[in-house]
């Protein structure tokens, strides 16, 4: 057995640990590893090489209020000298107040929250409890969308009296279009489309047995990863009132669209709705410590009064994550972070339809808040993609990862190894004009790489 305080930790026996011994998510398992970050501040990071380079993605969208900020680092010092953690059978201060910000800080009657460790445990809770509430196992999915990493954990745990309260077999799910307007799966054209997209969910439902047989839909207000889809301004309103009419939940899934992302404290408040449960994760804490929440309204919290609430985890409201999240949340309102976002968002959006102008590459350019998209082309009259979407799992190098590259190379990173073609610009909300011009730049350059790939 290795003295395992004498395990060498210079630059070459670290990477070849992350080589040899780390899972790295979603991806071939890489032969060198990747660069290292020794720090952070505000927008930018620094590797072991001493380079400063631009965060434009936030870190996978969760660090909105930007990186090392002092105030958030005091308050989880002061929580870890006091208590770090204890069983969630018993209270806690942050995890109380947590609770407390969150029904103010979410719209209408949202108002009881499951706290766990991440989006996909956010996403798991809210299908679970839809399962729970309505009886009814099947939810409506869309296509093009990331709601989390895990299989269905619980239909695993075979014989566990807990799992005997559980809708038995797991979810089926039935999948619907993303009001994707630039590449309709319907063939139409907004707004003549009279929303086909939203229509059809209603129908889908009716066939699927009504409320009866269906529980929920889940949905990202604005979808994420798979290329920063914005619905039209209706689209959300009718899907309230479909749900409504059928009895089925909906599930709004914002753990990259919320905490300002987008402008708003949620991306639903764009168009005043009222989801039946939200999952968040990412910008509640902004990766401080880990922490995701699922919150519901007031009539499905109150059922678990009389139902058995069959879902826990020994982290469950977590009192450093709690602590870190009460922190942040204030951050946002004390710094005007959400009205950063809004008007900075207009600024980026300016400037990324000017790249647009430039690069041939571009084929559409969308977004909302500090969350704007480039979706890359071939050739913009006929919309061929640059990468077909299976380009995302074969090996090798393509068209949007050499831009990824580029972008390192010339000092930023980006939103670029999600599926997809779109490249996405999603600085921390903090982010200034100059530092916008600056990143904006940066892409314009590394975009020349993907103009080559264009075929007119
Ligand atoms: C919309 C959405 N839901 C869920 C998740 C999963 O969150 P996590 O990676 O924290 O488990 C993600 C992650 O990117 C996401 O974008």
């Amino acid at each position: 057995m290795v003295d395992l305080k004498s395990i060498p930790d210079d630059k070459e026996s670290l990477d070849s640990y992350e080589v040899n011994n780390i899972f790295h998510s979603w991806c071939y398992q890489p032969t060198q590893a990747p660069l290292r970050v020794v720090s952070a501040k505000g927008t930018r990071f620094v590797t072991e090489d001493g380079r400063e380079r631009l965060d434009f993605s936030s870190c996978f969208v969760s660090h909105n209020i930007g990186h090392q900020d002092p105030r958030v680092v005091e308050a989880i010092c002061d929580q870890a000298k006091t208590l770090c953690s204890f069983a969630p059978t018993m209270s806690t201060k942050p995890r109380a107040l947590l609770g407390k910000m969150l029904e103010e800080i979410t719209p209408g009657d949202l108002s009881r929250s499951f706290i766990s460790l991440g989006g996909t445990e956010a996403n798991e809770a809210a299908v679970k409890i839809c399962h729970q509430y309505t009886g009814c196992r099947r939810i409506i999915g869309r296509y093009r969308s990331y709601h989390g990493g895990t299989a269905a954990s619980m239909t695993l745990s075979v014989g566990d009296s807990r799992g005997w309260i559980q809708v038995t077999g797991g979810t089926e799910v039935v999948p619907v279009p993303q009001p994707y307007c630039y590449r309709c799966m319907f063939g139409h054209k907004y707004p003549e489309c009279d929303l086909r997209c939203v229509k059809y969910i209603d129908e889908v439902i009716e066939l699927e047995g009504g409320g009866e047989r269906v529980g929920g839909i889940i949905c990202e207000p604005v979808t994420g990863a798979n290329g920063i889809i914005v619905p039209p301004p209706e689209y959300f309103p009718e899907l309230r009132r479909i749900c409504d009419k059928h009895g089925v939940l909906l599930i709004a899934d914002e753990v990259m669209s919320g905490f300002g992302r987008t402008g708003k404290w949620f991306a639903v408040d764009h168009w005043d709705i009222v989801p039946d449960i939200i999952s968040m994760a990412k910008g509640i804490t902004c990766g401080y410590v880990p922490l995701g929440a699922t919150v519901v309204r007031k009539h499905i919290g109150d059922r678990f009064k009389e139902q058995f609430f069959s879902h826990g985890a020994t982290y469950a409201g977590h009192a450093l994550a709690c602590a870190a999240a009460v922190r942040v949340i204030q951050i946002y309102q004390e710094d005007n972070l959400i009205e950063n976002s809004a008007k900075m968002g207009e600024y980026l959006l300016d400037k990324a339809m000017e790249l647009k102008d430039k690069h041939p590459c571009i084929g559409d350019v969308r977004g909302i808040g500090l969350f704007v998209g480039l979706e890359l082309v071939k050739n913009r009259k006929t919309r061929e993609p640059i990468i077909p979407v299976s380009a995302r799992i074969k090996p090798g190098m393509n068209p949007k990862l050499e831009v990824a590259k580029k972008l390192v190379e010339l000092g930023m990173i980006a939103m670029a190894a999600n599926p997809g073609n779109v490249i996405a610009m999603a600085p921390p909300l903090i982010v200034t004009k100059d530092e916008i011009d600056e990143g904006v730049s940066i892409m314009d350059k590394a975009l020349e790489v993907a103009d080559k790939y264009v075929e007119e």
